[in-house]
């Protein structure tokens, strides 16, 4: 069994989740707990720890040349958990998912154009579009009454007949609403995208976290003319926790675009994998199978923990999530303002959430949980908030 409880303190450590709370609340922030990132308090697989130990041993750490081996990894990784078959020529290795989509935004659009996203959607996705020289049709995600989200197709059936409208930017699994989006959603998405000539950007770095009873379906998977209009971005970063060593993969089979790609990678600089990146990463898809597995089941029951949480709370309710490690609480049950909600949050229960209105104007009144943490950190979180709201 895989100690996924015990606490690792990394307050002192070089974490982006943690120094952040020292930066946003200063000093006397200490006792914050950090729920937000997504990254996971656990430590990676033996494994991989192990492959990247044995490379600063023994390897030479010159300029890198990414063996079959690698390339046999991924594909048996992806066709086993996915369906999917990867050939060692659709794949371009990246440092990280989102430079490689910045470069693909590159790639398939001029200055001027327009992209989809949905929000409330992956803050970064806007700053990638903005940075480009892009505009945004916002494709809004529709909440029903049930807590379900949903696409908005008749809206995504205009903003993509704009003549301008040149590619979607899709998250699947959604962070942070959490949806696995199901074949016949994607095939319609597909099918409207296509018809107006409009390239799909599917990010899917979530696709091996899936609740119970929910099957990711990776775009390309729609057959043949799908695939020839997207670009797949996939990595182990979220799956093992390695988002500290940048390695991605970019899957592309149509070799044109590919092409073209690969070009606007060139373009930015060139986003090469660094040796421990790779390393790690095929040691990933080689060895974490069971690890994965048990890491799965543990985050099944903290998901169980916060859901008890938001049912035993007037205000609050969990929208369920089917794939990610991502809670999505929606807090306008409470009352508060936007503003309100987060300084309530950090300052009166003392743990420190994304805000959901990061996530687009939609997202005001919720607050994103990374449930990736021992069960007593994120039971003494719950608790805490519960504690607060009690208090009010
Ligand atoms: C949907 C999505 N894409 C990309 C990333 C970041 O990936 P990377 O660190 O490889 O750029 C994240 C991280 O949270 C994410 O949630």
């Amino acid at each position: 069994m895989i100690d996924f409880d015990t606490l690792v303190s990394r307050r002192k450590d070089t974490s982006e989740k943690w120094q952040v709370i020292k930066d946003e609340m200063g000093d006397g922030s200490d006792d914050v707990l950090a729920l937000s990132i997504a990254d996971m308090e656990f430590p990676t697989c033996p494994a991989i720890a192990e492959a990247i130990s044995d490379a600063a041993r023994h390897d030479i750490l010159g300029y890198d040349h990414i063996p079959s081996q690698y390339y046999d990894a991924l594909g048996s990784w992806m066709s086993e958990h996915h369906g999917l078959e990867v050939r060692p020529e659709y794949v371009t290795a990246t440092a990280a998912v989102m430079p490689a989509v910045l470069a693909a935004l590159r790639a398939t659009t001029r200055p001027g154009d327009k992209v989809i996203i949905q929000r409330p959607v992956y803050y970064p996705f806007t700053h990638a579009a903005e940075r480009t020289g892009l505009t945004i049709l916002d494709n809004e995600l529709v909440l029903d009454a049930n807590g379900h989200y949903s696409m908005d197709f008749e809206d995504l059936e205009r903003k993509a007949a704009d003549p301008r409208c040149k590619a979607l930017l899709l998250c699947n699994p959604h962070n942070p609403v959490g949806r696995v989006w199901t074949e016949a959603e994607l095939s319609r998405l597909a099918e409207i995208c296509l018809r107006n000539g409009v390239t799909i950007l599917a990010d899917e770095i979530h696709a091996d976290f899936t609740y119970e009873g929910y099957e990711v379906t990776m775009l390309s998977r729609l057959g043949d003319d799908v695939a020839r209009h997207c670009i797949e971005f996939t990595a182990p970063s979220k799956t093992f926790n390695l988002a500290g060593l940048a390695c991605a993969n970019v899957i592309v089979s149509n070799p044109s675009l590919k092409r073209d790609f690969d070009i606007a990678v060139e373009n930015v600089g060139g986003l090469t994998v660094n040796h421990f990146g790779y390393v790690a990463c095929q040691a990933a898809y080689e060895h974490g199978g069971e690890w994965l597995r048990q890491l799965q089941e543990y985050l099944a029951g903290n998901l169980g923990i916060v859901r008890r949480f938001a049912q035993s709370q007037k205000g609050v309710s969990l929208i369920e999530p089917e794939g990610t490690y991502l809670a999505w609480l929606d807090c306008n049950g409470l009352g508060m303002g936007s503003d309100d909600l987060r300084d309530f949050m950090r300052g009166s229960a003392r743990v420190f959430l994304d805000e959901g209105i990061l996530f687009g104007q939609s997202g005001s009144g919720f607050e994103r949980v990374n449930m990736a943490c021992p069960a007593s950190f994120l039971t003494e979180a719950m608790d805490r908030i519960a504690a607060a709201i009690a208090r009010r």
